[in-house]
């Protein structure tokens, strides 16, 4: 059976704890598109993990893949490793693989991506600055250094050359410089660190396939922040949708898949770009600090707003999300009333999903269906019956709108705090 995993919002919907769980089942856990501008925090007894290019899956010790549409910062990759393995986790070329055909992200990228930020002035993306977006530019540019270059010296120095070259105009406009020779050895050094993981990856996983094995696809950033999907130009550099677990890691498709989306009980979003249900209120701040909404990357404080099920169908049916997982309804358990939004209204038109053009989305009014809280705690509840009636009626509405079973709730950060109302998470 192969799963994946995909945030059905902008990301930050609280994938961490579900992928942990997941990963405890699988056999195989796959990262495949994205790379360190991702954050996950993983709380196993106590113990605080953080991953950005590691899939979750390191942690419980099981085989990892970095597949290739993820693009690799190798400096950040050995420091991740370095700082996991003194926590005690084990990693080593028998539980980690890297795909030879990676893309690098290069210190080049980083000072792109700012300068870039910079030049957008008022208009600025908000990236996470880690370089992802200019790295993918290159990729696509038919001119990135990938993982398997390194292993041939004259290749690289050749590659890295005309990389600089290209990119020299920008650079010495912006009065910056990239020692080449420098450059060549750092990569070299760290390549010396990270090569044990190279491997062929999507013969290893299509092998894995063939003999029935237990697959995660674990997903990064969430579905709004899709480059073809998502509101652009605010999103991030590669497909974040479930389709891209096919060309991210050359698995073929398969009849026995299951798209789990991960849908926070509000909406959150860091950096710019429209939010139809951005809240600039009292509720806005209080959802801010109840839920601790602050990146995990970048610290920037999340923007917050009410349940939006505009989008969250729209993700659905673009994902194939069979089921989706809820995750911290507890942070509206004090509010008198809680909205939701069922439509938009742009110049006195009703829209059921969202139009790409930027105009029209700037001009969106939310129409919301006002729904009354239920003011007491759901922390931590793991049974559906033991849920007050009201938070109830709130999951089922939303259930309704976007035609999508919601069979899972997490009412916690621990794995023990979940409600398994179909017992989908039990029966893996
Ligand atoms: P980039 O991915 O660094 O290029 O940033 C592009 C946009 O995606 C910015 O709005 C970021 O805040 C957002 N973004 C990137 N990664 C994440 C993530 O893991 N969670 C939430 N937002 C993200």
């Amino acid at each position: 059976m192969f799963y994946t995993v995909i945030g059905t919002q902008w990301g930050d919907e609280g994938k961490g704890k579900i992928v942990d769980w997941l990963s405890s089942k699988a056999d195989v856990v796959v990262r495949f598109q994205g790379g360190n501008n991702a954050g996950h925090t993983l709380k196993i007894k106590e113990k605080i993990f953080k991953l950005n290019l590691l899939p979750s899956g390191i942690i419980r010790g099981k085989q990892c893949i970095i597949g290739n549409g993820v693009i690799l910062d190798p400096w950040a990759l050995e420091e991740e490793i370095q700082i996991l393995k003194k926590q005690g986790i084990v990693i080593n070329s028998k539980n980690l693989q890297i795909a030879e055909n990676i893309c690098l992200i290069l210190p080049l990228h980083i000072i792109l991506d700012e300068i870039n930020e910079k030049n957008r002035g008022e208009e600025k993306l908000g990236t996470t600055k880690k370089g992802i977006g200019p790295a993918y530019e290159d990729k696509i540019g038919r001119r990135a250094i990938r993982l398997c270059d390194l292993s041939d010296e004259k290749l690289l120095r050749k590659k890295i050359t005309n990389l600089i070259s290209f990119h020299s105009v920008r650079l010495i406009h912006f009065d910056k410089k990239i020692n080449e020779a420098d450059l060549i050895n750092k990569l070299l050094k760290v390549f010396n660190k990270i090569s044990q993981y190279l491997a062929p990856t999507w013969k290893i996983l299509n092998d894995y396939g063939k003999k029935e094995k237990i697959i995660l696809f674990e997903g990064a950033q969430g579905a709004l922040l899709d480059i073809d999907f998502g509101t652009y130009p605010f999103v991030t550099s590669s497909n974040t949708s479930s389709g891209q677990i096919f060309a991210g890691t050359g698995f073929g498709i398969k009849d026995n898949h299951q798209v789990f989306g991960i849908t926070k009980a509000y909406t959150t979003r860091v950096g710019s770009g429209p939010f139809p249900s951005e809240l600039f209120d009292e509720i806005g701040n209080y959802l801010v600090v109840k839920g601790k909404e602050f990146g995990t990357v970048t610290k920037r404080k999340r923007r917050c707003g009410w349940f939006d099920t505009i989008l969250v169908k729209q993700t659905v049916q673009i994902n194939g999300v069979s089921n989706i997982i809820l995750t911290k309804l507890d942070v509206l358990d004090e509010l008198n009333e809680i909205k939701i939004c069922v439509g938009y209204k742009i110049d006195n038109s009703n829209y059921d999903y969202l139009p790409f053009n930027e105009n029209l989305q700037q001009r969106i009014l939310p129409i919301y269906k006002i729904i009354p809280g239920w003011k007491s705690s759901t922390f931590g509840i793991t049974e559906w019956s033991d849920l007050p009636k009201n938070a109830q009626n709130y999951i089922n509405y939303i259930e309704e709108v976007i035609k999508t079973k919601i069979s899972i709730i997490s009412t916690g950060p621990e794995r023990s705090q979940t409600i398994d109302r179909n017992n989908i998470l039990s029966n893996i």
